[in-house]
């Protein structure tokens, strides 16, 4: 399935001529992070309260990069929800139980993608990404909001993961902005699927390149000036037995008590290709690891990294057992639950979710998006 972007670039070429704050095209390589002067009321340290003009500006390779995913992610959703929209009738969205008003709120969710898209590329300048043709597996309307729920997630997932460690406070703070309402939208998309709407504590994050291995899947050419994104592509890993929202025939609704789609103790089953696949836009890209032989199974969700191990191996297949466990111990919530990152490694390695990048190197394959609850 494909659908075009020209409306989208006029929008964009029109709005970007406004930039709405000044777009630094060289940005300084350091910055003096000198605490404030003594304002009023304004207790000892913190980063950049003094009077130097923030810098809405990548100050580093590392930045420009994340920002070009970034940038990446923004323009499939605006494609994404205007696709939706146009592909599917009334009836077959009233059957789903949204209305007028709910396609309406999908309609708003895509002008928002083009203001996040405008800001981004703001701060990228002349060598900004432009948008892309994209392909999506979905056939009906909850198909389309299950991918639209789980784009958001590794959207979502994937900004929270770098912000963080951009070299860009100012930046990063801008992204900040765009990923809260990111947050709300991944929300409303499971309401819509008729699922329960936020059955975890904390959000986790992901690496660029994990997100990147998720998101190149699902562009299938771009603009030839396009910024090539530097983040590794792992080898795609794909669980044959993952629940299916869909097939439940949920209806809208803003919570609902849904039976858990999984349970800990479940089997999954996994395959995983070979690195050295040619994919991403225009078939540019080629799928690598770093990684050894293939021996756990990381589970990224809420703030936590577990691993279980990989059993039955046998070629590029394997099978798990989803963990139980609850983040803080008995009484809080399950370590697995929504929309979590599987991802096959070669070593259980302990990471948190501030050294997470930590994990790349041992990546074999992934990650594969589980629906869990
Ligand atoms: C998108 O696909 C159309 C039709 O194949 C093609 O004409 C156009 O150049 C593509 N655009 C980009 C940005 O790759
Ligand atoms: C994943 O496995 C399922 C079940 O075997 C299959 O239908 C699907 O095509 C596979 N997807 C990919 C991307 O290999
Ligand atoms: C969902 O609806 C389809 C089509 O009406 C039906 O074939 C299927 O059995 C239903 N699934 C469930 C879990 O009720
Ligand atoms: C919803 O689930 C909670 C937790 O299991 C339970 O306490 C509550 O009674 C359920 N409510 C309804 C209306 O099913
Ligand atoms: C996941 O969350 C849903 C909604 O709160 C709940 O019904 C389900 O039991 C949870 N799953 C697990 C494994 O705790
Ligand atoms: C998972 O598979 C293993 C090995 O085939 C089996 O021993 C176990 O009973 C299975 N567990 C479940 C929950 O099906
Ligand atoms: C993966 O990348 C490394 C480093 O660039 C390279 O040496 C290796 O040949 C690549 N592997 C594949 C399968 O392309
Ligand atoms: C191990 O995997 C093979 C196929 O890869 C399957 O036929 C067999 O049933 C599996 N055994 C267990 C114990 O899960
Ligand atoms: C989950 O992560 C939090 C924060 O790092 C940690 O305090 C907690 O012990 C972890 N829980 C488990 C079950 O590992
Ligand atoms: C990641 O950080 C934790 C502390 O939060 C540390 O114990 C762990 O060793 C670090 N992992 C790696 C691979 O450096």
């Amino acid at each position: 399935m494909r659908s075009s972007t020209s409306a989208i670039n006029l929008v964009l070429a029109s709005v970007l001529a406004f930039a709405p704050f000044p777009v630094a095209r060289t940005a300084p390589a350091t910055r003096n992070d000198t605490p404030a002067q003594s304002q009023p009321f304004t207790p000892s340290g913190g980063l950049n309260t003094n009077s130097t003009p923030p810098v809405y500006a990548p100050m580093s390779d590392f930045d420009f990069q994340s920002l070009n995913l970034a940038l990446n992610q923004e323009y499939i959703e605006l494609d994404l929800f205007h696709f939706g929209l146009a592909q599917f009738s009334v009836e077959e969205f009233e059957a789903t139980g949204l209305d007028a008003e709910d396609r309406y709120l999908i309609q708003y969710m895509a002008d928002q993608e083009v203001g996040h898209a405008l800001m981004i590329s703001n701060m990228l300048g002349a060598n900004a990404a432009k948008p892309c043709n994209y392909s999506y597996p979905f056939t009906d309307v909850r198909g389309f909001l299950d991918f639209s729920q789980k784009i958001t997630r590794y959207g979502e997932a994937g900004t929270v993961g770098f912000m963080e460690h951009l070299n860009s406070r100012a930046a990063a703070q801008m992204l900040s902005q765009t990923v809260t309402v990111e947050a709300r939208q991944q929300l409303i998309f499971r309401q819509f699927e008729g699922l329960f709407p936020m059955p975890e504590w904390f959000i986790p994050g992901i690496t660029q390149s994990m997100h990147w291995s998720l998101l190149s899947n699902s562009i299938t050419s771009c603009p030839k000036e396009n910024p090539r994104v530097e983040w590794q592509n792992f080898p795609g890993l794909n669980i044959t037995n993952n629940p299916a929202p869909n097939e439940q025939n949920l209806t809208a609704g803003i919570s609902n008590n849904v039976t858990a789609l999984s349970e800990p103790g479940r089997n999954l089953t996994l395959t995983w290709e070979v690195p050295g696949k040619i994919t991403g836009p225009d078939g540019l890209y080629k799928t690598n690891t770093t990684a050894g032989a293939p021996q756990f199974v990381a589970w990224i969700s809420q703030l936590n990294t577990t691993y279980t191990p990989l059993t039955n191996i046998s070629g590029n297949s394997g099978t798990t057992i989803q963990p139980g466990g609850r983040i803080f111990g008995d009484g809080t919530a399950p370590l697995i639950n929504g929309t979590v990152f599987v991802v096959v490694t070669d070593e259980d390695v302990f990471v948190t979710p501030h050294n997470l990048s930590m994990l790349n190197p041992h990546v074999v394959a992934g990650p594969a998006i589980y629906q869990s609850g």
